[in-house]
Parts: structure tokens; sequence; C-alpha cells
């Protein structure tokens, strides 16, 4: 099966892509970007930072700089204005490819019809577009893994809307009416994934160039945490989906259900209602991930960056 990683890096996302990139679990045919965190100019200047840190040959494709219709969110209290923790790497050498990457979604979707997967790790708006432009594709896509949405309503960027959904709502509703297989991971269960204070220390072990960049930058995600909610801790939402997308048995408990997306609502816009209930002959369109092996994640993280974590497991 081949894999497009859709992302708006992001330092979750970074350690989603280190992951994928160098556990060679998934055959990743390219890198599409999208705005999210930050700009497109920094996800995509950043994706192309990672592939050149990871000695990886997988392309990268810019993607939409703006949400469908409402106005673009960032994220970069969390990531840094830069998208990697205020740690200003230097330029790339990589250069993004030529084609935007709605055609290469399009594109990929075609030439690996019915095995072509996407881990998706931002908003949704490219994969939204590709489907827009070319209606056969939501029928050539095996399955999207995404991190992404609230299983209970639980929200962070609003009360009720996880960042992803609510940073491009239309897109999202578009992607949960399309027919393709989702598997989603939310954002309650990437919180009670939150990685320890020992993988934190075992992370800083790492020599790679990759782990050694992103030791730097995830100092941000550190510090924030322990002052937003007084933790000491590592909370990587796109790396759980990763690893749900190489390792399906991360996965502890999950359910079938309806997944629809409020674009209206004064208050509820970008919620995900989880529908279980499915009266009327509704079918389901997601599979929602409830909770994950957080000691895996930490083990698959770690074993990407080549640090040795024998004996060793997550703190309770
Ligand atoms: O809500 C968390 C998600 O939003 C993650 O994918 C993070 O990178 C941001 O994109
Ligand atoms: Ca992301």
């Amino acid at each position: 099966m081949k894999w497009v990683i859709d992302t708006d890096p992001g330092i979750d996302d970074a350690a989603a892509i280190i992951a994928a990139i160098n556990l060679k679990i998934m055959d990743v045919v390219g890198i599409t970007t999208v705005h999210g965190n930050v700009g497109l100019e920094h996800t995509t200047r950043n994706a192309l930072k990672l592939v050149e840190l990871l000695d990886s040959d997988v392309p990268v494709y810019r993607g939409a700089s703006a949400p469908l219709l409402k106005a673009p969110e960032n994220a970069s209290q969390f990531h840094g204005e830069d998208g990697f923790g205020n740690t200003f790497l230097p330029e790339p050498k990589r250069n993004v490819e030529k084609t935007h990457a709605v055609d290469f979604l399009i594109q990929a979707a075609h030439r690996w019809d019915g095995d072509l997967s996407l881990l998706t790790l931002g908003p949704l708006t490219n994969v939204a577009l590709a489907m827009a432009e070319d209606r056969s594709v939501q029928h050539k896509i095996r399955q999207i893994v995404m991190m992404g949405g609230t299983s209970k309503a639980r929200g962070n960027t609003t009360p009720l809307a996880e960042f992803n959904i609510y940073a491009d709502p239309e897109a999202a509703a578009i992607v949960f009416s399309s027919g393709v297989p989702i598997v989603m991971v939310p954002w309650e269960t990437c919180l009670d994934a939150m990685l320890g204070p020992d993988v934190v220390a075992k992370v800083r072990e790492s020599t790679s160039k990759a782990g050694v960049a992103f030791s730097k930058a995830m100092d941000l995600v550190v510090s924030r945490l322990h002052k937003v909610l007084g933790v000491e801790g590592l909370l990587l939402c796109d790396l759980v989906a990763a690893c749900v997308a190489m390792e399906p048995s991360v996965v502890k408990e999950k359910v079938a259900a309806r997944v629809v997306v409020e674009t209206g609502g004064r208050y509820s816009k970008g919620l995900t209602v989880v529908d279980e209930r499915m009266l009327d002959g509704v079918s389901p369109n997601t599979t929602v991930c409830l909770s994950c092996d957080k000691d895996r994640v930490g083990e698959m993280f770690l074993d990407a960056l080549g640090v040795n974590h024998v004996n060793w497991r997550c703190s309770k």
C-alpha cells in the first residue's frame, strides 16, 4: 500500500514524519503541505527541512495556503513562529516539487487506484479540493487515517472543536461525506496518549540529525504543556495518528460511527458530531479510535530516533 502524508508541520507533524520515514513501515510516495499550525511557506519549508535531515528522497508538494471559506487559523503559540519551536533551522537545499499538492493527490489516486491511503495531520483543504476537482478520487483512495476531531466534543481550539477540523470545517465536511473509509484519531485520545517525562529524557539521547533538531524544537511544546496543563510531557497528536496508520494494533478501543462536521453554529462550528446510534439505516463512515497504547507509541518514536529503550516503559 502507498501512503501520502498531508501535513502542516508543526512539531507533532515532525514527529509523525520522522517515524513514518525512519521506521520504513509505510511506503510514503509523497508529502503534501497545507496551511495550519503556521503559514504554508513555513509548513512547506519545515517539510523540506525534515526530509533533508532524514536523508529521504520523498518528494514534497506545496498545497493550499488558506481554508476553503474561513480565515486561516494558526497555532504558533504551540509550534513557534517558524512552526518548529522557533529553532529557525537553516534553509533547506531541497526544492519543493513543481506539481501542486492537489494535482499530486489526484494523480496519485489514479496511479495507485485502490492502493493509496492518506495520513492527514492538518486541515483537510488539500484533500477536499482534490475530491472537488476530480470526483472519482473518493472511489480510489483506500482509507484516510486522520488526526482530527473530537470523540466527546472536548475541543482544543474552541470548547467543542479540534484545530485541524476547526481550521477548515467545510473541507472536513467534504471529506467526511466522501465515502472514503476514515480512521479518526481524535484530540481526547491523543491527550490521553501524552508521552511522559521519561520519553522526553530518552528523546534527548538521540544523536541523529533529525533527533537533535527535534529535541531542540520540542522544548517549546514541553514548556507550553507545563505552563498550560502543569504537566511534564510531550503531546504529539500527529505521532499517535502515524503509529495507528503503521501499526493498527496500537488502538486499544474503537467504535464505528457516522461522523458529520458542523459548519454552521455560532459556538459549535468545527464540531465532529459522532453518531454511534446510526438509526434509520445510517451506515458508519468512520472508525473512531477511543484509546491507544501510549507506551507502544513512545517505543515506536524512540525506535525511529535510534534511541535504545530496552527495559524501558512510559511513566504511568
Ligand atoms: O489539534 C492538534 C492538531 O492540530 C495537530 O495535527 C497539530 O499539529 C495541529 O495541526
Ligand atoms: Ca498537524
